[in-house]
Parts: C-alpha cells; structure tokens; sequence
C-alpha cells in the first residue's frame, strides 16, 4: 500500500484504501494492542493496524468487551502509536463512548490527538457518524455481529429479509459519511452484496472471501489463545512455544542451569584480588 505518511492524516489514508478496493487490491488489516507486535505488523506490511476493543477480552483479562474503557483504549494505542511509523492506524471506540454525537465527538477527538488516523464505532449510530463526518474525522463502521451490543454470538444476516436490512444499514452509514464498513460473522453471500453495493471498502472477518478486505484479532493469528475458531487460520503456535520456554526457563532457575557462563559478568583479575585482600582483612 502507498505510504501518505504522517499520523491523524485520515481522509487521505482511507482514500487511499478506497483506491486498493478499486483496482481489487485486498487490504491486510490485523488488531494491535501492544509496541513489540506494531513494529513486527508494520515490518509486515499489514496495511491497517487496529488498536481494538478485544484488547479487553485477549489481553487485560476481561469477560466482555464492555468493560473496556477509554482509559484503557488510550493507553494502548499509546503504545501502539510508538511502533507505527508509516501505517494507517485505526481505533475502536469502547462501550459507552458514543452514546450521543457530542460524547463520539468528544472521545474521537482524544484518540485523534494520539495519532489515530480513524475510529471504528459499532452499531447502527447514524446521528455519530454523522456528527464526526461534520468534525472532519474518519471513521470506519461495523455491522453484523457487533460484540459490544449483546445480541447473540451467532451467524448474523442469515435471511433474505436480515440480509436486505444488513444492506439498507449499510448503505445508510456510508451515506452518513463511513469511510470503510467492517462485517462481521455473516454468510459469505451476504458480504459479497454489501461489497458490490457500497463504494467504500468492507472489511470482513468471519464474512467470507469476497469483502475488499480481512481482518482478524492478532492473538488469533499467532496462536497466543487455546480457543478455536472456525474464521481463524493459525500461523503460529505462540502459546505451546511460550508456554514450553517458560517452563524450560524455571526448570534451568531451579538446577542452576540459569544464568550460565555466557549471561554474567565478572570483576577483572586486579579487582578481585583487591576485594579478597579487602576480605581477608575485613574477616574477623
Ligand atoms: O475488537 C475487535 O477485535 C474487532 C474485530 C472486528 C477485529 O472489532
């Protein structure tokens, strides 16, 4: 993807994701919550990195997505921001923070000024999208299956009539100024519509193969979790590789085996016979 440079320069970035799903270019987008994985993406050439809302469940331990807050957004894409030199670089608005257009306006503005080049909201939230349209901030909307609006974690848009109204919804958020529309756990069908139908570029995860885009939840991808997805491919197996050197590093600990001959230091041979002399005069 071309590099527009700088960080905040949303409209510029999302046009040019706009012209990849033009000439049928798939875009690589993959959530980040930490510095170390923003440098290994951007090295990678993930062409959006995803300061996301399941940094709560993947990472800080929590049951649900909703007990993210802003606090907690802010603080990892601190991070994340430290790690992103060139990337489009995207954040999730948590649970509560888009209640009205003033409050989408307001918390949008705190992630702007950290270096976010947009902000994905969930939901059906017309007036928000609208609003933050009106104050020159990007934004990315989400349909489907939205984790923060507990309606059941099942295949979304599954009939005609769902499917339509996924359709209508989506239209509407484009109208009301969406730069790009992710879909979540919907048939294969179904993104495909959505996909033909709007301009702006749809980014899928568990939506099948034809949305411009994918994007999936980093700690999936390496393998960090024990759970299963039928959306995910694993291409790596982190947590056995983590897991087996954590265990090898308390059994070296425990025998001695750790630190060896190569990870100390020593005092030069005039410094220690100068602390043995010391010594031997210092002992009673
Ligand atoms: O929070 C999240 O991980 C998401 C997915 C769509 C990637 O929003």
């Amino acid at each position: 993807m071309a590099d527009p440079g700088g960080g905040g320069g949303g409209a510029e970035r999302t046009s040019t994701l706009q012209a990849m799903k033009g000439a049928g270019e798939k875009i690589a987008v993959l959530t980040c919550y930490d510095y170390p994985t923003a440098v290994w993406q951007e090295e990678a050439g993930v062409d959006v990195i995803f300061v996301a809302d399941s940094v709560g469940t993947n990472i800080l331990g929590y049951e649900d997505e909703r007990e993210v807050t802003m606090q907690d957004m802010i603080h990892h894409l601190k991070a994340v921001r430290r790690g992103v030199k060139h990337t489009y670089l995207l954040a999730d608005m948590p649970f509560g923070s888009c209640d009205t257009p003033d409050a989408a306006v307001e918390n949008a503005l705190r992630f702007v000024d950290l270096g976010a080049d947009a902000v994905k909201l969930e939901g059906y939230k017309v007036e928000a999208f609208e609003a933050l349209a009106a104050r020159g901030i990007d934004t990315w909307a989400h349909l489907g299956l939205n984790p923060q609006i507990h309606d059941g974690r099942r295949l979304k848009a599954k009939t005609a009539t769902t499917a339509v109204r996924l359709v209508k919804r989506a239209q509407a958020l484009q109208q009301a100024g969406a730069g790009v529309l992710v879909l979540e756990l919907i048939p294969e069908e179904v993104g495909d519509l959505v996909t033909r139908r709007l301009t702006i570029p749809t980014i899928g995860i568990a939506a099948g193969r034809l949305t411009d885009g994918q994007v999936l939840v980093v700690a999936d991808v390496l393998g960090m979790g024990d759970r299963e997805f039928r959306h995910v491919a694993r291409y790596s197996e982190f947590s056995t590789a983590g897991r087996e050197a954590m265990r090898r590093y308390v059994a070296d600990v425990r025998v001695g085996r750790f630190p060896g001959e190569r990870q100390v230091r020593h005092l030069s041979a005039r410094e220690l016979a100068v602390l043995e002399a010391e010594e031997v005069r210092a002992s009673p």
